[in-house]
């Protein structure tokens, strides 16, 4: 290739394509090609979508942000503490005491709670739930609170995800059995005493 000492275009001499002057390394030369269309386009958009971004949103604020979004939402659904399951309206809180539904509590119990609490709630990694104590309050929306928001920390998740309300409700009116039966084994009280 010859160096060009006209000052005129040069071509690569394979593809007829426009080369960079000034720029030669190890005998490679880079095209002097331009940025295609629709990608110079792009970013013009990206440009005007910024500005109008931060005009709607930061200047005329007709818009919320996300987490406004999201906090207004979760009023609307009635979540008090954002950030917690949404726990099941408390007027609804009857505890349950005909025979199908602690059959279907005491399904989900062996399914899901026994591995903690063992099968007679005489407790393992979770506490007893046969004596008179309780960490999280002794009445059955207690029961269902705990059970719907879990204790994390603790080794509980919340099973709001995994359960539905229905059963969540169900397998809580079987715990609410537990209390006062004698399996063998109980773990020691935990908590403060029920009244
Ligand atoms: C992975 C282990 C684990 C599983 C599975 C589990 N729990 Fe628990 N549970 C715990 C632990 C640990 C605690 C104690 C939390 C604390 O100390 O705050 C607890 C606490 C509780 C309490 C409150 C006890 C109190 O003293 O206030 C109830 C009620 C309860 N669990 C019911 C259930 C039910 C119903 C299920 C099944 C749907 C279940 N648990 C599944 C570990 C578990």
């Amino acid at each position: 290739m010859e160096i060009n000492k006209h000052n005129t275009v040069e071509k690569d001499e394979l593809t007829g394509d426009k080369l960079l002057t000034g720029h030669e390394y190890d005998n490679i030369r880079e095209l002097d090609n331009n940025l295609p269309k629709w990608w110079v386009w792009l970013f013009i958009i990206t440009i005007v979508w910024s500005v109008a971004y931060i005009f709607v949103f930061d200047v005329i604020k007709v818009a919320p942000y996300q987490q406004e979004e999201w906090k207004n939402e979760m009023a609307a659904a009635g979540v008090t503490s954002p950030g917690q399951p949404a726990a099941i309206d408390p007027a609804s809180l009857v505890v349950l005491t005909d025979q199908p539904s602690l059959d279907a509590g005491k399904e989900i119990w062996v399914k899901q709670c026994k591995v903690c609490h063992l099968e007679g709630g005489q407790g393992l990694v979770g506490p007893n739930l046969t004596d008179n104590f309780s960490i999280h309050g002794c009445a059955y929306s207690d029961v269902v609170n705990i059970i719907v928001v879990g204790a994390p920390e603790k080794g509980m998740i919340s099973w709001k995800a995994q359960l539905s309300d229905d059963q969540i409700k169900k397998v809580a009116s079987f715990v609410m059995t537990l209390k006062g039966t004698t399996p063998p084994n109980p773990k020691a009280p935990q908590g403060e005493p029920c009244k």
